[in-house]
């Protein structure tokens, strides 16, 4: 049984609770987000663990090609190397060229345009070049005629449109072939398909609607482990991904693949923009993964200012320094953010260097945006020098038991301590990616951090993105270096696991107020190993809508192997709609899990329920997460 008391409310929920965590992990932008569709498009990447390319990996040869890195013909400074090409022998029947195939694939659509460009010069009378999407191993899809390579370096660019009877696939490659024996130099080769709201150096418009489907109030970027580096040379350094693509030098990943940050700041505060999110930027605050750091006023100033410079790039006018470089690249208008985190997960620099760390960045960005909220990677009594205004919590749960222990954590934590964000968190439960069993914790925790809204001020699962290209296998050509997450894709299929459809329930009925409630003889369950955990948690809430009537809405998740009746009382409240709304994710099986192929095995549906009054059933079904929203009169 559940009672309801409808006309007390226990705390406002922030309207920015929910939001998206992010960074380049499981090739989540190079491969995902980000909508190049070449691998190694510098020919500056290196496979797995390698800090600097050796050879043009992701590039083979076509005919009689013989490719070499030429670090004695580069571009520019930032991409200082380029691909050589010999091609000994080439003729109109027998080309010679490079073949590229892209991200464990090339996905390719009927009735749909590719902009392919690409940077050239050549030696001698080398002849028209012609670029063409490929079947892998079979015949060209798509070409069309680049012609006037010459001497010196030149961009060409031309778009290759497919035709409607192409069946989708991802089996394709990319050439790049002349005719002419000759020699060649290459660099940035790009492949760019259709991009969210077409903006060029775009964003992949599958998953930025999956994402929207999310709500997301907020952005936490660029990391993550990848604000850090593993090197201090390996930060995520801003002003290196910003301006044209071709002048940025790009930068390996802590996460052991190269970046060539094509989604870089803009890019960032862009996707911002277009889902309706407001960037909360994270500062790279001093600290590398490798455990390297520097806390003096003085050896920390060059850092201060990046991360300075980085806030005026994003809330600056137009009439400031890196304003006006924002407006130079294209965005006059400073964006509009409330939050900054000041490094991440400081917790693993054993030196305890952070509280003097923190209180050094905390001075500098107060002094110049006393409206900024500064959030903290460690608890108050770790920063004592300077007490923060939020703290940013981690909650990874392996496996769901784990996480059934930490749903009462903010229930304990004295009110008295500062706001928290809970920057990242997930159930970890199924392999590759999250199951039924996982999003019924996530539901539960998220009910109990909305009962806790007092505190908890925002909340962003993690990882967000995952390419399940090769989920195992060496660390050299593996797209997944983090199981588990919320959304998967490959190159040309994408889909929600049952935890991103726990988000878009709970951030879609994101009441204005928590209401008072309380359960009576609510079922157990019992864990593997041997734990006892109530099996049904909850919250309620309501949204209030100017000139509409309360909505109360209902939010729980029930662990419970049978349907379970429960009994709702509701006190307080004048007169129900007699019948609400009721969205329902269930599975009888609670290991199953979505897949590219399966991919709305476990999702939602809604459905009218009749029979609403200040006393009723609700049945929960075996294993399931829900939201019953009812209309008040
Ligand atoms: O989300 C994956 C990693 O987990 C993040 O990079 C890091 O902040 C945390 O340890």
């Amino acid at each position: 049984e559940i009672h309801i008391t409808a006309d007390r409310v226990k705390t406002r929920i922030n309207p920015r609770m929910y939001g998206l965590m992010t960074e380049e992990i499981n090739f989540a932008y190079e491969g995902g987000l980000y909508g190049e569709l070449i691998r190694n498009r510098s020919f500056k990447g290196e496979a797995g663990y390698a800090y600097q390319a050796e050879e043009p990996v992701y590039w083979n040869a076509v005919g009689a090609a013989e490719l070499a890195l030429d670090r004695n013909n580069k571009l520019n400074d930032a991409l200082d190397l380029s691909l050589a090409l010999t091609l000994k022998s080439a003729s109109p029947e027998q080309p010679a060229g490079i073949r590229n195939g892209g991200y464990w694939g090339i996905g390719l659509k009927p009735d749909t345009s590719y902009t392919v460009s690409f940077y050239a010069k050549a030696e001698g009378e080398i002849g028209p070049l012609l670029a063409s999407l490929v079947k892998a191993g079979g015949a060209s899809l798509v070409s069309g005629k680049v012609d006037g390579v010459g001497r010196d370096w030149k961009k060409f660019q031309i778009t290759l449109r497919t035709g409607s009877e192409l069946v989708p696939s991802k089996d394709n490659v990319f050439t790049l072939t002349a005719s002419r024996p000759g020699k060649l130099w290459l660099q940035q080769v790009s492949v760019f398909g259709p991009t969210y709201k077409n903006r060029p150096n775009g964003l992949r418009p599958d998953l930025m609607e999956l994402m929207a489907g999310l709500k997301p109030k907020f952005l936490r970027f660029p990391g993550g482990n990848y604000v850090e580096g593993d090197t201090f040379g390996q930060r995520f350094e801003w002003k290196k991904t910003i301006g044209d693509p071709a002048q940025r030098p790009g930068h390996r990943s802590p996460w052991n693949y190269w970046s060539t940050d094509g989604m870089g700041m803009l890019e960032f505060l862009l996707w911002c923009e277009d889902l309706g999110m407001e960037p909360l930027l994270d500062v790279f605050a001093g600290y590398a993964l490798n455990g390297e750091r520097l806390s003096s006023e003085e050896d920390l100033a060059p850092f201060v200012q990046e991360a300075l410079d980085q806030i005026e790039y994003i809330i600056g006018g137009a009439d400031t320094k890196w304003g006006a470089q924002r407006a130079r690249d294209g965005h006059p208008e400073p964006f509009k953010m409330s939050h900054v985190e000041i490094g991440n997960e400081d917790v693993f620099d054993k030196s305890g260097s952070y509280d003097k760390r923190f209180s050094i960045f905390h001075k500098a960005i107060k002094a110049r945006y006393p409206q900024l909220t500064l959030i903290s990677t460690m608890a108050a009594s770790a920063t004592p020098s300077q007490r923060p205004e939020m703290i940013d919590d981690h909650t990874y749960a392996w496996g769901e038991a784990q996480m059934y222990e930490h749903l009462t954590d903010y229930d304990k934590r004295p009110r008295t301590d500062p706001k928290v964000f809970v920057g990242e968190w997930a159930t970890h439960q199924g392999w590759p990616m999250p199951n039924m069993r996982a999003a019924i914790a996530d539901a539960a925790y998220l009910a109990s951090l909305e009962r806790n809204a007092d505190v908890v001020q925002m909340a962003a699962y993690a990882p967000l993105l995952a390419n399940l290209s090769r989920v195992s296998g060496h660390s050299r050509d593996r797209s997944l270096q983090w199981a588990t997450n919320l959304i998967g894709y490959d190159a040309l299929k994408s889909y929600g696991t049952p935890s991103y459809y726990v988000q878009t329930m709970f951030s879609s009925h994101l009441g204005d107020v928590v209401l008072e409630s309380s359960g009576r003889d609510i079922p157990n369950w019992t864990s593997d190993n041997g734990k006892t955990f109530p099996a049904l948690h909850w919250v309620v809430t309501r949204k209030d809508e100017a000139g509409k009537p309360g909505r109360i809405q209902i939010k729980f998740a029930s662990r419970a192997a049978t349907d379970q009746p429960v009994r709702v009382k509701l006190t307080g409240v004048n007169k129900l709609a007699p019948t609400a709304q009721l969205t329902v994710m269930s599975s009888a099986n609670p290991d199953a899990a979505n897949s590219l192929d399966e991919p709305t095995r476990v999702a939602p549906k809604t459905q009218p329920l009749k029979g609403i009054a200040r006393e009723f059933t609700l049945t929960l079904p075996a294993y399931s997460v829900g939201v019953l929203e009812i209309e008040t009169r």
